[in-house]
């Protein structure tokens, strides 16, 4: 069986404490990863700190790298979608996809290296400034710490890594602990394309314990993180001073108003809800639709529902594959079950294989039902009619989180009434919470985190503002 190590300071090194990746899909081991502990997150860090401080990588040449790194990946695409299928269980015709928005993000932060751009501060606007002038700069933090989920352990690593890079930093890499493969191939991309020793350094291991030692370390200037509210908060206490980006889930709102096309809505709602097994922040959980639309919907999305394929991922016909674990699956299975014994009904699926879970829409939920006000994360997703738009906005917003929500309708009214009142991070029209592209402004606000995603907004979380003042 293969076995794969860490990547400090441009080596790999194999430890003896080793543990399986298993393949989502069969449940069988596929290969052995390394164990990192605390003298490993220690090299890591000095590995990364004195790169940062000794080798100035210059902007051209940070771009130049992040290009290289993107046109190596989709060389490997096909070998680093694969990774994707066994360690996550998405189906492959996801992985290529991921993949492929993969290369945009690196392509979109390689960018972000040539336009590290300051502003002139007029500071001779104020009395008592004569002869002065003033600009800003944008200056790296130093170390950044990329802590990664499971569910796009490609595509979410790229949105941590290619800023910061891009910015000048340095980085110490953690990947979700049951998706190490991505994570070494990227790596292997990054030195292959020319990146100094020490800017990368993978950590693999047990995530609570790489991650209390990560948050302890001091020498990390910054934290982007992607995962649960619990650990957000975490880091969040554990920063102190330092700067945190945090991306932490959602239980995410569409409204479906009686003048979008519903047929169309619909078909968007199930393609948005089961992506990725729903296994997305952003996936479609809870669908609000006006009374006078809500059979022809729910019609409609049932249809679209028995049409997906579920079954083994690396088959290109499969639409569902299998969640990340049985005891995932078994969770969500309790919250639908949970849901129907308080008087929820089953419009299509309900039911799980072992890991699988099928694609499964409920109606006549209640809000405060662990499957409609909780992160979901699973294939599931509940359609709830509305009389009057207000009540729908209400329901979205009665939500611990606020990272996207959708609206579906053609009247400009309604539209600019949802975009004033909506409280996420971003309201998507006619397209659906799910949308992302990755040059967007991506987080949320509550529950959902702090800071943005999107490389031209990383950049800026991952540098400090410096004044610079002249006297003449
Ligand atoms: C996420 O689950 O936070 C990422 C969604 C995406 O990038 O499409």
């Amino acid at each position: 069986m293969k076995e794969y190590g860490l990547f400090i300071n441009g080596e790999w090194k194999v430890t003896d404490e080793k543990i399986g990746v298993v393949s989502k899909a069969t449940g069988s081991e596929v290969a052995l990863i390394s164990v990192a502990g605390e003298a490993e997150v220690k090299d890591a860090v000095d590995a990364a700190e004195k790169a940062f401080k000794t080798i100035h990588i210059e902007p051209y040449r940070r771009y130049e790298i992040l290009m290289k790194a993107s046109r190596i990946l989709m060389e490997k695409q096909k070998q680093m979608a694969e990774f994707l299928v066994q360690e996550v269980g998405k189906p492959i015709k996801e992985a290529m996809a991921e993949v492929a928005r993969a290369e945009q993000t690196l392509i979109l932060s390689a960018e972000e290296a040539k336009r590290m751009t300051g502003e002139m501060v007029p500071l001779e606007g104020a009395p008592g400034c004569d002869n002065r002038w003033a600009f800003t700069m944008r200056i790296p933090v130093g170390v950044v710490c990329a802590i990664t989920p499971f569910n796009f352990p490609l595509n979410l690593a790229c949105h941590k890594i290619g800023p910061a890079l891009a910015a000048g930093n340095a980085v110490v890499y953690k990947p979700a602990t049951v998706t190490p493969l991505s994570a070494v191939l990227l790596c292997e991309i990054f030195a292959e394309a020319g990146l100094p020793d020490g800017y990368l350094n993978l950590l693999t291991g047990s995530g609570a314990k790489l991650g209390k030692l990560l948050t302890e370390e001091q020498r990390i200037g910054f934290y982007s993180f992607t995962g649960s509210p619990a650990v957000g908060k975490t880091l969040l206490q554990n920063a102190g001073f330092r700067r945190v980006a945090l991306e932490l889930g959602s239980n995410s709102a569409n409204i479906v108003h009686h003048d979008a096309d519903i047929k169309l809505t619909a078909g968007l709602c199930v393609k948005h809800a089961f992506a990725n097994a729903g296994q997305v922040c952003i996936s479609c959980q809870r669908v609000y639709v006006h009374r006078s639309a809500y059979k022809e919907f729910c019609d409609e999305a049932a249809i679209h529902t028995e049409k997906l394929v579920m079954g083994d991922p690396f088959d290109p016909a499969t639409d569902i594959g299998p969640m990340i674990s049985e005891a995932e699956a078994i969770r969500a299975e309790e919250w639908v079950n949970e849901a129907i014994s308080q008087g929820a009904r089953v419009l299509a699926g309900g039911k799980r294989r072992g890991t699988w879970f099928e694609p499964t829409i409920l109606t006549d939920v209640q809000h405060g039902m662990n499957i409609v006000s909780m992160e979901a994360f699973a294939p599931v997703f509940s359609i709830v009619p509305y009389d009057e738009i207000e009540e729908a906005i209400d329901l979205v917003n009665a939500s611990i989180y606020g990272l996207q929500a959708g609206v579906f309708t053609n009247s400009l009214a309604i539209a600019r009434l949802c975009a004033m009142k909506i409280e996420t991070g971003g309201v998507i029209f006619n397209d659906g919470a799910t949308f992302r592209t990755d040059n967007m402004p991506y987080g949320g606000i509550k529950e959902s985190g702090i800071g943005r995603e999107g490389p031209q907004y990383a950049v800026k979380e991952m540098t400090e503002e410096k004044l610079i003042v002249f006297k003449f």
